[in-house]
């Protein structure tokens, strides 16, 4: 770790309060100057931190900038992770891809503040503006992970977000199936899970979780298609919660999905769902048709009944919810 990464570490630990130039150089074995060093070269990447003669440096609350020394802190019992942050990248998804193939380790964790091609599920794009959101991906190892089927991963995922973002955000986003966050009627996160088979044996080989939230977004910002769709979790209003605290929870929440029982995170899952018992559209490859959405299934895959009276067990795809005024319910 260079002298820079060793004392936002500890500011990272004492966040909020404020730590002596002195204090900080025993702990770390350095001089008083190395350490008022590495505080202009910390204020330079952007950090606010207070300094006082008498009571030393404050890394400020408000500091809203992702480090894995600001993560690492909220980890249980501070756990060492392979966490990497960019500025720009991408996507997250691709990179984790790359680093996957090259025999990244179960866990790997990749975060970007922006990404210049972010992608979403059926190949659409997904809006990724600097500052705004958290844009990270997860490379998991199905064999250190019991979670087998791709459907069950996708959709408890979204259980491990929305978990992480009550802990943290004191918010309670609904899931529309498969992984779909919503807040006050409108998407406020994406998750797009990506796996590469081994051809012969069939088995897959990694998975990739990657994870898009709108936290500061406001409509205006949002291109013109998604301004009455896309949302924000504290949308209008100040940033309840760093990115960091919030990407360790994430962190957290993902790799506890397998310890967790299957039965419990499901009917977590089903409690989140909003629609169940609404009437939907079912974006089928031959054609849209409507449909009852009734249950879920122990994958994760959505039961539905069609108007003739088929029941359809979808275990991917899209769907629409239909508005409860034009329709005809109880088919
Ligand atoms: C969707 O809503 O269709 C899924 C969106 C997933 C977006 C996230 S942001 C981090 C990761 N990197 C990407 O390119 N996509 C996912």
């Amino acid at each position: 770790m260079t002298t820079k990464e060793q004392v936002l570490t500890l500011l990272e630990k004492n966040r909020g309060k404020h730590v002596s130039g002195a204090f900080i150089a025993r702990q770390l074995q350095l001089s008083r100057n190395s350490v008022w060093k590495a505080i202009k070269e910390l204020e330079k990447d952007g950090y606010c931190i207070a300094a006082s003669t008498n009571k030393g440096y404050c890394l400020s609350d408000e500091n809203d900038l992702l480090s894995v020394q600001g993560i690492t802190p909220y980890l249980t019992d501070g756990r060492q992770m392979d966490i990497h942050i960019f500025d720009s990248l991408e996507s997250t998804n691709r990179t984790a891809k790359e680093m996957a193939v090259a025999g990244a380790l179960h866990g790997t964790v990749i975060i970007a503040d922006c990404q210049t091609a972010g992608r979403g599920r059926h190949n659409r794009s997904f809006y990724s503006p600097a500052g705004k959101g958290l844009y990270m991906s997860m490379i998991l190892h199905p064999s250190q992970f019991r979670l087998d089927t791709p459907t069950l991963i996708t959709a408890l995922c979204a259980v491990a977000v929305c978990r992480a973002v009550e802990a943290v955000c004191e918010r309670s986003p609904q899931i529309k199936w498969v992984n779909d966050l919503f807040l006050d009627g409108k998407k406020i996160c994406g998750i797009l899970t990506e796996a590469v088979t081994d051809f012969e044996s069939g088995t897959i080989e990694w998975i990739v979780v990657g994870i898009g939230i709108n936290l500061t977004t406001q409509e205006d910002d949002f291109p013109v298609e998604l301004r009455e769709t896309a949302g924000a979790l504290f949308a209008g209003a100040p940033l309840g919660a760093t990115r960091n605290r919030l990407a360790a929870q994430i962190i957290e929440q993902v790799l506890a999905l397998e310890s967790v029982s299957r039965t419990e995170l499901l009917a977590d899952y089903k409690q989140r769902l909003f629609m169940l018992g609404e009437l939907v559209t079912v974006l089928d490859a031959k054609g849209p048709y409507r449909a009852l959405a009734v249950d879920i299934d122990d994958a994760g895959r959505l039961i539905v009944k069609t108007e003739n009276g088929k029941t359809v067990v979808l275990s991917a795809g899209e769907i629409r919810i239909q508005p409860r005024n034009n329709c005809h319910r109880g088919k």
